[in-house]
């Protein structure tokens, strides 16, 4: 099976009351944790590659990675741009083969996010590519956009369907209380999503996926073991999983898993070496920290998305 783009798995996933789970790959064990995961699982699945990770890993070894992925679990799918930030970006990865991107211009005024998110649809469109657009700001960091929980707002949801209409995109992103990163909650709140406005925006784009970013649930345990194993994290929360289950069951297509897995790799790896400091064979410590990538994944693909054997 070649590489997907999501028009089908959305339509699937909308009706069905699931999401798909769009995890970040950096790297060889990031790629085949989360495809082993979904292929035990029969589960469809966006990979979704950030700038960042496209500049450190190459564009030309990610495509080959996740079409090896493709050839060894015969899954749907989808190669996403995350956050894409230009046209030329965007377009740079539609040329080498993704099948979906994001045009990210929610930081800018509205007319001008409308716009650019315009350019990139009709190309993409013209080469059969879909198009992720976002409205809204998240709080939390992206590359090197740092946006602060003050800047940050909510989605208008008054806005949204001239925004589609005039835009022509296929998904989208809005803001309803997920932030990027590690530190979205402050200990001791009780986070809560706003789902009056989920609710708001689904009732005036009847059958239209939504996408949530910053979705990341910040396992304590996670949290707790890289402290243990010399780490020094403040005190981190993240989204509850009940919540995400939620609004997987309403319009939300598409949830971005990122922070999970690193907090996932990074533990394993700390702990690995404090039980083992004299180890300095790379696939020591890459083992296991690949296996709780996968554990990781069937946990949120099982008990959060709800998409196991829906590929
Ligand atoms: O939303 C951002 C993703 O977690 C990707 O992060 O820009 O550090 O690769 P990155
Ligand atoms: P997390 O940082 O919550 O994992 O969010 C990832 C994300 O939204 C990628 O676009
Ligand atoms: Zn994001």
């Amino acid at each position: 099976m070649p590489l997907v783009n999501t028009k089908e798995m959305f339509a699937k996933a909308y009706n069905g009351g699931y999401a798909i789970g769009a995890f970040n790959v950096n790297n060889m064990e990031i790629v085949q944790g989360i495809t082993e995961a979904a292929a035990e699982l029969n589960a469809p699945l966006i990979l979704q590659v950030s700038k960042g990770a496209r500049a450190y890993a190459n564009h030309t070894y990610l495509m080959k990675l996740v079409e090896a992925a493709i050839e060894e679990t015969g899954l749907p799918i989808c190669l996403h741009l995350d956050h894409g930030d230009t046209f030329e970006l965007c377009k740079s990865c539609i040329d080498g083969g993704f099948t979906s991107v994001m045009i990210d211009a929610s930081s800018k005024p509205f007319e001008e996010n409308i716009a650019l998110t315009r350019q990139v649809v009709e190309y993409a469109h013209d080469h059969g590519v879909v198009v992720e657009a976002e409205l809204g700001t998240l709080a939390g960091i992206e590359d090197e956009v740092n946006v602060s929980a003050e800047e940050s707002s909510y989605t208008r949801a008054s806005d949204v369907q001239e925004f589609v209409e005039r835009t022509n995109c296929d998904s989208l992103a809005i803001a309803i209380g997920t932030s990027h990163g590690a530190y979205k909650f402050k200990p001791g709140t009780k986070p809560q999503l706003r789902f009056d406005i989920l609710e708001d925006v689904a009732g005036r784009l009847p059958g239209f996926p939504i996408v949530l970013h910053g979705s990341s649930s910040v396992p304590q345990e996670f949290v707790k073991e890289i402290n243990e194993n010399g780490g020094n994290m403040p005190g981190a929360i993240g989204v509850p999983e009940d919540q995400l289950r939620k609004a997987a069951s309403m319009a939300v297509c598409k949830i971005n898993i990122d922070s999970d897995l690193r907090l996932a790799m990074t533990a394993t790896i700390r702990k690995y070496f404090n039980e083992h400091p004299a180890d300095f064979d790379p696939r020591q410590y890459l083992k296991p920290a690949r296996a709780a990538i996968k554990a990781m994944v069937m946990h949120k693909i099982t008990d959060v998305l709800g998409c196991d054997g829906k590929a």
